[in-house]
This record gives structure tokens, C-alpha cells and sequence, in this order.
């Protein structure tokens, strides 16, 4: 019986998981242009800083977290996020301290949610985000926010909509948290059994409630503005502010509470729907925290951050053709060896084509000519080696180029500076008109090519960039 993968997770493989390196890169790229350094936390911490950190009433871990006891009889936690863990690391290597503030550190790996998977939603899936510790500042919030509307813009997503709201500080909340109460005393009794269980805990998650029915009651509940501090509100005005001034566009969604209980102040989400009409939820969310770094037995120091879902973006960026998942290899260079003599000779120069720079593949195969030119060209290999057995005692190679499919004898001498200037980084001259190394020459007036080449001056070939 075969074995399949654990139900909510996926294998990305080939063009896939180079689009997954491509985007991930982008946006460490623009990370390090924002002064934000790379971090590596483990993927196992212990459950209690996620249950302190992330916190008791949570959806992410009071049902989500894939706990176990390990052989040691110690309660870990696959990581259900990093935020929490972050934290953790700045505390436990005294990180704030000695460092000028704010900490700004990017990060990006594989979290874990027991969740039921669907569009865009997967049990393992992979997280990119920053975290900026340490400084109370709005514009610490502005900050991380235009970095992440800067990756999405150089991404290509020109119409991310950026939701957020304000939790106000810990008065606010509180003052909210207790009109929440009076609000729902007398409804909670008909609503779901979550509901009620938060009603207990933290009854601004049931405002984050997905059923129906309680949506409806949720609807008429009041709103976190009516209880801001003025401090607060100050706050949110600053960073409203300073995101107009800066053309970040942004719509204030008063009912945004988010799923994580360390939020206050600043909440926000990206959220983008593809031109195929698929939406997959927020492709990223963040907010500042306040009480996290303490909670988790640092000093009282703030925090803003988001975290990117990095499966969503990429499926948008798939859907509206803003990178291609088509499986080709885009080769430079394919191998073919006639006959299984001729294998030896070329994995050789294989091997020294891809130390001249050159992205190559071989056939291992014993297989026809004709067939290793399909594979070639399914490979959108650019150029064809072909090594038999009058090559291997000529020391030479037969090279043809796939597009314009002329062919010709090189000597394997040659091999270098001819076959660069196939891939035109070097212009040699085609002497008197003649394509003497594959320079794909098309002026007509020999002399005058001739002149131009070997007098110095780019020929008009290369000026028209040919
Ligand atoms: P979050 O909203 O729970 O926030 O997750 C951030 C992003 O991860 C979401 O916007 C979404 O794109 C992606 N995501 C979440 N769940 C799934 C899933 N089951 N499958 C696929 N993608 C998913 C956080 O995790 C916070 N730590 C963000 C943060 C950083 N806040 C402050 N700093």
C-alpha cells in the first residue's frame, strides 16, 4: 500500500518550489533595504510560550497547535507562528539591552495549524514576516507596514487592499472588552459553543466568529472606536497620517480584531483577490503588540510585525500570470552522447560547461538522436552538444543551435570562447561577414561590419542588441 502525505500539507516541487525561492528572496531583499536582519528560531518551542505568548483564547491554541509530549515527558509545539518565538529568542539571548532599538529582524519558514484545509488554507504551510522590538514609535508601524506594501508592489500585486483598524492600548480594551460583555450577556445562551467558551475568556473573539447566525448578532455589537483613549486615537491618526502622506492606500475596517490576543494599538491585513476571481483570504497580516516581550519574561518593550502567508502569494501571483509554474527546465545547454561510449566523454564536458557559467543537463540515456532533440527542446534547451564516437577522436563537438537549428564542428580548445559567443557574452568578429563562432551576424555590408568589429566600434548588430 502506498503512503501518501499527512492530510493539509503539500509537496512543491521543481518550478513551483523555484517560484517559492523566488518570491521568498524578494521579499528578504526589500527586508534588508528596510535594515531588518535575518533570524532562524526553531520550529519546536515549548507549548506554554505559544499558550502565554499567542494566548489562551486564541482559535490557534485552544484548537490549532500540534502539541505532543516528547521522550522526556516535556509538552512542545510545532510552531503555529513566529511572532511568539521571536520574542523568545530576543529575551532569552538579551537581545534588547545592548542593541540599539528597534530590534528589526526578518524571518521565514514552515509553520503548522491544525485548521480544515481549503483554497489557500494547509495544516503545513510557510510564513515570511518581520518583527521591529523595542520602540513605542507609530512610525515603527508605518514602517513594517509600507515594507510589506513595498514587497507586494515589486511582486506585481498592484491591488492589495490594506485593512486596519486600531485595538486601542490596554484601557481601551478593557473598557471595550467589559461593553462586549454587557452586549452579549443576553445572547451568548444561542450562540455556538466557541462563542460561548469566549464570551469567558476574551468576548472580543467572538467578534472574529465565522458562523452565520452569530455574524448576524455580531453585527449590532459595538464598536472598539467608541472606546478609544485620546492617546490611542492620537496613535492611529499618526499612522493614518503618515501612510496618506506616503501613498499608501488603506481602508479602515473598524471591525478588524485579528485571531491573536498579543494585538493592541495598530491592527492591519493585506488581502488581494486574483483577476481568476479566487480569493484566498488575507495573504498577510500584522499588528503592534505591547505586552508580548513581558508577557514572555522580557522587559516592557513594544513590537510591530507582520507575517506573509507565503503558499497565498504565490498561488496569486500563479493565477494572474505574474510568474509561470510551467514545469520547463529553461536550459542552456543540453548534452546529447551517441551511444553508451560516448557517455563518459560527456558528463565531462558537462561538467565544464556549468564551471563556464552555463545551466547544463545531459542525456543518460541510450536513446536515438531524434529522440534527444525532443528532450532538448521540451527542455527549451538554447543549444545541442552532440558527442560520438568521430568527436571523442576528433576532440571535437558538434553544436547546434535549437532556434535558428544551424550546426556546426567546434574543437573542444575552443569550446569556451566559442560557445560564449553563441550565448553573445563576448562579440568576436565574424570576419569579413562570415559567422565564425556562432555571433549571430545579419548586416549585410561585409566591409563595413568588419571595420566597425575589429576597429573597436560595436557593430550594428550589437548596437541593436542582436
Ligand atoms: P496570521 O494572520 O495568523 O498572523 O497569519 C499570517 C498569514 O499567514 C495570513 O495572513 C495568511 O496569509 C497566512 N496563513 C494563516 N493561516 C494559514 C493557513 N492555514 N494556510 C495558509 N496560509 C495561512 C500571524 O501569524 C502573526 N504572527 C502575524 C504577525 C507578525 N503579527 C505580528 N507580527
Amino acid at each position: 500500500m502506498s503512503i501518501n502525505n499527512v492530510k493539509g500539507t503539500h509537496d512543491i516541487i521543481g518550478k513551483e518550489a523555484e517560484n517559492y525561492g523566488y518570491v521568498e528572496n524578494i521579499m528578504a531583499q526589500i527586508s534588508s533595504f528596510f535594515a531588518f536582519q535575518p533570524v532562524r528560531p526553531p520550529v519546536l518551542e515549548y507549548s506554554e510560550l505559544f499558550v502565554r505568548g499567542v494566548g489562551e483564547s486564541s482559535d490557534v491554541v485552544r484548537k490549532e497547535m500540534y502539541t505532543f509530549l516528547d521522550k522526556g515527558d516535556r509538552s512542545l509545539t510545532l510552531r503555529p507562528e513566529f511572532t511568539a518565538g521571536i520574542i523568545r529568542l530576543i529575551v532569552q539571548n538579551k537581545l534588547i539591552p545592548v542593541n540599539e532599538l528597534p530590534l528589526k529582524f526578518y524571518y521565514c519558514g514552515p509553520v503548522f495549524r491544525y485548521e480544515r484545509p481549503q483554497l489557500g488554507r494547509y495544516r503545513q504551510f510557510n510564513q515570511f514576516g518581520v518583527e521591529s522590538v523595542g520602540h513605542n514609535s507609530p512610525y515603527a508601524d508605518v514602517e513594517v507596514i509600507s515594507l510589506a506594501y513595498t514587497i507586494l508592489q515589486s511582486l506585481g500585486l498592484e491591488n492589495v487592499v490594506i485593512k486596519i483598524n486600531t485595538l486601542g492600548d490596554e484601557t481601551s480594551r478593557n473598557a471595550y472588552r467589559n461593553a462586549l460583555r454587557d452586549y452579549f450577556k443576553d445572547k451568548v445562551a444561542n450562540m455556538c459553543e466557541d462563542c460561548k467558551q469566549r464570551y469567558e475568556l476574551n468576548p472580543l473573539r467572538i467578534l472574529d466568529c465565522k458562523v452565520p447566525e452569530d455574524q448576524m448578532i455580531v453585527r449590532g455589537a459595538p464598536k472598539m472606536s467608541q472606546f478609544l483613549s485620546l492617546e490611542s486615537q492620537k496613535r492611529f491618526l499618526k499612522v493614518l497620517d503618515a501612510l496618506r502622506e506616503m501613498n499608501i492606500p488603506y481602508e479602515v475596517d473598524d471591525t478588524l480584531v485579528r485571531g491573536l490576543d498579543y494585538y493592541s494599538e495598530t491592527v492591519f491585513e493585506f488581502h488581494y483577490t486574483s483577476q481568476k476571481g479566487n480569493n484566498y483570504g488575507a495573504v498577510g497580516a500584522g499588528g503592534h503588540y505591547d505586552k508580548l516581550v513581558h508577557e514572555i519574561g522580557g522587559p516592557d518593550a513594544p513590537g510591530v510585525g507582520f507575517s506573509f502567508g507565503v503558499e497565498r502569494i504565490v498561488n496569486v501571483l500563479v493565477d494572474d500570470g505574474l510568474i509561470d509554474n510551467n514545469p520547463g527546465l529553461n536550459l542552456d545547454i543540453y548534452v546529447m552522447p551517441v551511444g553508451e561510449e560516448s557517455q563518459a566523454r560527456a558528463i565531462n564536458i558537462a561538467d565544464d560547461l556549468r564551471l563556464l557559467g552555463y545551466k547544463v543537463d545531459m542525456c543518460f540515456d541510450n536513446v536515438k538522436l531524434a529522440n534527444m532533440f525532443k528532450r532538448a527542446e521540451k527542455k527549451n534547451a538554447k543549444l545541442a552538444v552532440i558527442i560520438g564516437e568521430e568527436e571523442i577522436k576528433n576532440d571535437t563537438l558538434v553544436v547546434k543551435n535549437m532556434a535558428t537549428k544551424e550546426q556546426f564542428e567546434i574543437n573542444v580548445d575552443d569550446m569556451e570562447e566559442k560557445i560564449d559567443a553563441m550565448f553573445t557574452k563576448k562579440h568576436h568578429c565574424c570576419h569579413d561577414g562570415e559567422k565564425e563562432d556562432g555571433h549571430q551576424c545579419c548586416h549585410e555590408e561585409k566591409e563595413k561590419h568588419h571595420r566597425e568589429c575589429c576597429e573597436g566600434d560595436e557593430c550594428e548588430c550589437q548596437k541593436e542588441g542582436k
